[in-house]
């Protein structure tokens, strides 16, 4: 069945206002980078509420929403979650499992297999995606577009968390099997990414990267291609 029209008037901005507010925010994103270097200072556990319900705010494929936001600050579980996520990735960088052509793409970023943030950081979240839903007869549900869907959400998520002075690092400990278990989360979830949650740590460093301008990333069609001869 339909569900019911409602109004939907959203106010219309004047332009200056419009691109007052199109600078400020591209600033303020601009300024977000992924930290590997966390500080153990507590995040209230609202903060982290507010980012996941900010995210799932996210449009998704016939409004499934299909993505479960895994929240954990013991610390426990997050020497665990570390353990088995150094344990992949040990075999990754150290083991020969990561192709050289990752490898060499990973170099500029100065990673290894070390995950210490999984436990200083206090708050880990785990993103999970819902491959498909369950019926109350325990049939199965269909999503749709699920990754598109979770890479829209978690995009949101990060930018939620960045507006509130908080850092993440987007982290994807490969393979991420492992996260189902230790999470007990059922078999229609798989994880997505992982992550930590905080404030960069006093004597936090990023890489200096560059990010691709506007004319490497935007591409203007303005009339039909020329058809070939
Ligand atoms: C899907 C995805 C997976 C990522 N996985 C990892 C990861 O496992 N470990 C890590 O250190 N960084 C990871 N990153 C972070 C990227 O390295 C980082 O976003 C990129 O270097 C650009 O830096 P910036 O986020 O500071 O702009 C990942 C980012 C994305 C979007």
């Amino acid at each position: 069945m339909p569900a019911p029209m409602i109004p939907y008037t959203p106010e219309r901005l004047d332009p200056e206002e419009q691109q007052r507010r199109a600078r400020e925010f591209h600033e303020e994103m601009e300024c977000r980078r992924s930290v590997r270097f966390f500080s153990d200072d507590p995040v209230p556990r609202g903060l982290v509420e507010l980012a996941i319900q900010t995210a799932s705010t996210a449009p998704s494929g016939a409004h499934r929403q299909p993505w479960r936001f895994v929240v954990t600050e013991d610390p426990d579980i997050k020497h665990q979650i570390r353990q088995a996520a150094e344990e992949e990735e040990r075999i990754n960088y150290e083991g020969g499992r990561l192709p050289d052509h990752w490898r060499e793409a990973l170099e500029p970023l100065g990673t290894d297999w070390r995950k210490p943030f999984l436990e200083t950081a206090p708050w880990v979240v785990v993103m999970f995606e819902e491959r498909h839903g369950i019926n109350p007869d325990g049939s199965r549900r269909n999503n749709f577009y699920v990754k598109e869907s979770a890479g829209i959400a978690a995009g949101i998520f990060i930018a939620a968390l960045h507006h509130m002075g908080l850092a993440t690092l987007t982290h994807t400990p490969s393979p991420m099997r492992f996260l189902t278990k230790l999470l007990g989360r059922p078999d229609n979830e798989r994880p997505f990414c992982m992550f930590p949650i905080g404030y960069p740590a006093d004597d936090c460093v990023v890489p200096d990267l560059r990010r691709k301008s506007l004319d490497e990333v935007m591409v203007e069609v303005s009339k039909a291609p020329k058809p070939r001869t």
